[in-house]
């Protein structure tokens, strides 16, 4: 009996390796190697490269279960989610493929015992589209799968003039392979609203495509021309959700047990009754695409595939805020996320708390102005005249508040409103400063340079070697001839020199023609070719035959970087814990550079221990060995694999010694003892729950301990210690320092008084009262309340007014004996004085204080003040 999602998803990949198809596992959903693609969009994406003819596999048919989000770029069905039955941002698809072995009508064929034989679904239940011109398609399905002609339905193109935009023609973005596909479809029957495909009412849950059969047949170019594939291939692809809800005898992907188990979960969380309410199964798709990007290493960000994360982890928490959360929630539901679907893939399991982590902190950010900014909305909304938001508040929304423009879009929508799209892009555009594409993806060369060469890699074992040049580009394309002078790209047969991949910078070195030389300054690759990146300084044509040497100095110090990243790696996940993933990496002769996920800047003490147990590793002196296997062979002696990586069914594994085990393709040293010495120089924080470490090896480490070493001689020299007492010499001469500070406060006070006595024999008499008001310019304003007391004690009666300047501050003070505060308040004194200055003042009675901006008129100030206490006392 088929039924849960787990079975489904089982009983579909033995019945294609029960014919001969291999069973690959679900790639990431950050496609490995591919710039043109946001996400792993369909189950073809980890193929692309075979389809192609680019790369090459030991098998020529395959199944998967691929994980797939739908939530950016050319197919999005984010704004879908909630309102249909059927759309998800994230969904598994399964698959079966034919790399030029099997075409339509195996496709058909199998499909169609796969529904009707082990699933035994109802023939009758089921129709099928095909595109308008595939006759032979047509004719399978009617003759020889005895599919009657009215349940044949052929789909055209959108228009005239847009050849093949068809919901029969299937591609996987604006260019890549693509060709016509046939689909078939399930009828949920009468009481569900909608029409068969093609119809004015097709976009109702009535009929639903459950399986999409593409007959690959060409690569798109950005040009839009279609290039003819090498073999016709085959790509299908069945959305598990879906298949789930009719074996579950249910209308909607939301009825099916996984969605059931999170719909639950989530209201129970959220003390909400209305099972049925959509936001519950909002916020359940959305904890599945977050959490399964956030394991396939995306991280929130503003740009890219980050802000993709950020927008529907946004969404989802003001669905939240929608059905009343009282707090933080939608990162708990990772639990409940790992418990679904932990079996099949164990490392949502692995990284449960991790992703956790990381959808609070987003949470809280977002909880911080979500209220604010909802008010907003509202306020937008109740005075809105016509039925669109304007660009300019959805973007006031998104710039101040955080709210992403579809989120804002989402919410209108609920109230039958639009956003001007139009009118927030505009808005953006003039904002946006951050570079659209990103840069790390491509080099300095025009990013439409492509090989469709295969260059084979020597470099693990030489470092020079004959070879001969089978293709040359200038910074724009392909050429026949480089001329001495030219900078450009070489590409060899064979190769001693690593292109950069895997965090591994590429090799320099030198292509010696003759007597002559091309240098190669960097090496990337260009597909499956190696591109030798530099400068000629002789002509260089195709066909010559070069001798390929590398830098072989700069290579050692590559290899050492690298290494010494695999042990790292290992001692981290030792150290801190199995949450430690690998966030990025490089290697260069200088330096490495490790990010990885961590919650806290690592310790000191932390530190030390990481750098103890990779010295000790150096130390055991390890021998690195390398193997080739089939990766699930791999996986089970526990290699750590990395995100975004594609790899392929064979795989290089990288041992050393029990230590580490890791797939990498990079280039490492014999023994660990090659690297000589680990030194971290630094730790910091990158990304939220993103932390570096950088550090150098063997002669880096000398020159960088030499480095400090000298730094600390300097030091000792300074205070006249040597390296054992140079920390208790600096911390006495600190010490000194800070009792110096002291007794120079005190002499000051002792000085202010002084001049204190002084001032006294200033003071003249008003009707009989004593009075003194001094300008004491450039004294400290601090003391000037000392020396008030002091006055008014050596006074015993009296009234005081003194003033000083500072960095052209004023500072005004006031004193009146006990005596004479019935006649004159020390407060109204000051701020006679104080409005002359620029300023306001106050305090008590007997005592107050004021500022002034305005040095410059201080004499008339206290001229002011005389005035006003001759007023007073007479
Ligand atoms: N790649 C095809 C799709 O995604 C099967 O529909």
């Amino acid at each position: 009996m088929i039924e849960t999602s787990a079975q489904l998803r089982q009983a579909f990949l033995d019945f294609y390796a029960a014919k001969q198809h291999q069973i690959v596992a679900s790639s990431s959903l950050v496609p490995g190697n591919d710039a043109t693609l946001l996400f792993t969009n369909a189950g073809m994406v980890p193929f692309k490269d075979v389809f192609l003819g680019t790369d090459k596999r030991s098998y020529s048919r395959a199944t998967s279960s691929q994980r797939c989000v739908r939530a950016g770029g050319k197919h999005n069905d984010l704004e879908n989610v909630g309102y249909t039955a059927r759309h998800h941002t994230f969904f598994e698809m399964l698959g079966n493929f034919s790399f030029g072995d099997y075409f339509k009508e195996e496709a058909i064929t199998y499909a169609w015992e796969f529904l009707t034989t082990v699933l035994a679904l109802p023939k009758e239940k089921l129709l099928v589209t095909v595109y308008e011109s595939d006759d032979e398609a047509y004719n399978y399905w009617l003759n020889n799968i005895g599919v009657p002609a009215e349940k044949i339905i052929r789909i055209g193109d959108k228009s005239a003039d847009k050849k093949y935009e068809s919901d029969n023609f299937w591609s996987m973005g604006d260019t890549g392979p693509c060709g016509p596909c046939s689909e078939i479809f399930y009828d949920h029957g009468e009481d569900i609203f909608g029409g068969p495909p093609g119809s004015a009412d097709e976009d109702g849950d009535r009929f639903i495509e459950i399986w999409n059969l593409v007959f690959m047949q060409y690569n798109r170019h950005a040009d839009g021309t279609m290039e003819n594939l090498p073999k016709p291939s085959v790509d299908t692809g069945m959305g598990l959700e879906r298949i789930s809800a009719i074996m579950q005898g249910v209308h909607s992907n939301y009825e099916i047990d996984i969605f059931q188990a999170l719909i639950r979960d989530t209201a129970k969380l959220l003390a909400c009754d209305d099972l049925e309410h959509k936001s519950l199964r909002v916020i359940a798709d959305h904890i599945r695409s977050c959490s399964f990007l956030i394991t396939d290493g995306v991280m929130p960000s503003n740009e890219g595939r980050g802000y993709v994360l950020r927008r529907i982890i946004r969404r989802a928490v003001r669905h939240g805020h929608k059905l009343e959360a009282k707090s933080f929630f939608f990162h708990k539901l990772v639990a409940s996320l790992a418990e679904q679907m932990g079996q099949a893939y164990p490392e949502l399991v692995q990284q449960q708390e991790t992703i956790a982590k990381i959808l609070r902190i987003e949470e809280e950010q977002f909880g911080r102005t979500l209220d604010r900014g909802m008010t907003l909305l509202e306020d937008i909304l109740a005075t809105l005249k016509g039925d669109t938001i304007a660009g300019a508040d959805v973007f006031k929304l998104y710039d101040t508040y955080g709210f992403p423009a579809d989120l804002t879009a989402d919410i209108a929508r609920e109230r039958d409103i639009k956003i001007d799209h139009d009118g927030f892009d505009a808005a953006m555009a003039e904002q946006r400063t951050r570079a659209q594409k990103a840069s790390q993806f491509g080099t300095d060369y025009n990013e439409a340079l492509k090989s469709a060469h295969h260059t084979e890699f020597n470099g693990y074992t030489q470092s020079d070697m004959t070879a001969t040049v089978i293709e040359l580009f200038n910074s724009e394309s392909s050429v026949t001839q480089l001329n001495a002078g030219d900078s450009g790209i070489v590409v060899l047969d064979k190769t001693p020199f690593y292109a950069e991949s895997g965090g591994q910078v590429g090799d320099s070195g030198v292509l010696f023609i003759g007597d002559g030389k091309f240098e190669v300054t960097d090496t990337f690759k260009l597909g499956n070719a190696f591109a030798h990146q530099g400068i000629a300084h002789h002509d260089i044509g195709l066909n010559q035959s070069v001798k390929a040497q590398i830098n072989t100095e700069r290579r050692a110090a590559i290899v050492k970087n690298h290494t010494a990243t695999h042990i790292l790696h290992a001692t981290l996940r030792k150290v801190l814990g199995e949450h430690v993933t690998q966030k990025g990496s490089l290697c260069d002769a200088e330096k490495l550079r490790f990010d990885f996920s961590h919650f806290e800047a690592v310790t000191a003490e932390e530190l030390s221990t990481i750098e103890n147990m990779v010295n000790e590793q150096i130390r055991c002196n390890l021998a690195r060995e390398t193997s080739l296997m089939a990766i699930d062979e791999a996986k089970a002696k526990g290699a750590m694999a990395l995100f975004g990586e594609k790899y392929d069914d064979e795989v290089r594994v990288v041992t050393l010694g029990d230590f580490s085990t890791e797939l990498c393709g990079g280039v490492h040293v014999e023994r660990t003892g090659d690297i000589g010495l680990f030194k971290i120089v630094a730790e910091s924080g990158i990304a939220a729950g993103v932390r570096r470490i950088e550090a150098v090896t063997g002669i880096a480490a000398l020159n960088y301990l030499a480095q400090q070493e000298q730094t600390l001689n300097a030091i000792a020299t300074l205070v006249k210690a040597d390296q054992n007492n140079v920390a208790s010499k600096v911390e006495q001469v600190i010490l000194r320092n800070k009792q110096l500070e002291k007794e120079i406060a005190q002499y000051k006070q002792k000085l202010a008084s002084h001049a204190g006595a002084d001032l006294i024999s200033q003071a003249a008499e008003i009707a009989g009262v004593k009075v003194l008001i001094a300008n004491l310019n450039g004294v400290e304003a601090k003391s000037l309340r000392g020396m008030v007391d002091e006055l008014k004690n050596k006074m015993s009666s009296g009234i005081i007014l003194l003033a000083t300047a500072n960095d052209n501050k004023v500072s005004l003070i006031a004193g009146v004996s006990k005596d004479l505060v019935s006649q004159v308040k020390a407060g109204e004194l000051v701020n006679i004085a104080a409005q002359e200055v620029g300023g306001k003042g106050g305090g008590r009675p007997d005592m107050a204080q004021a500022g002034g901006s305005q040095p410059e008129n201080i004499a008339a100030a206290l001229t002011a003040a005389e005035t006003w206490l001759k007023d007073k006392l007479n």
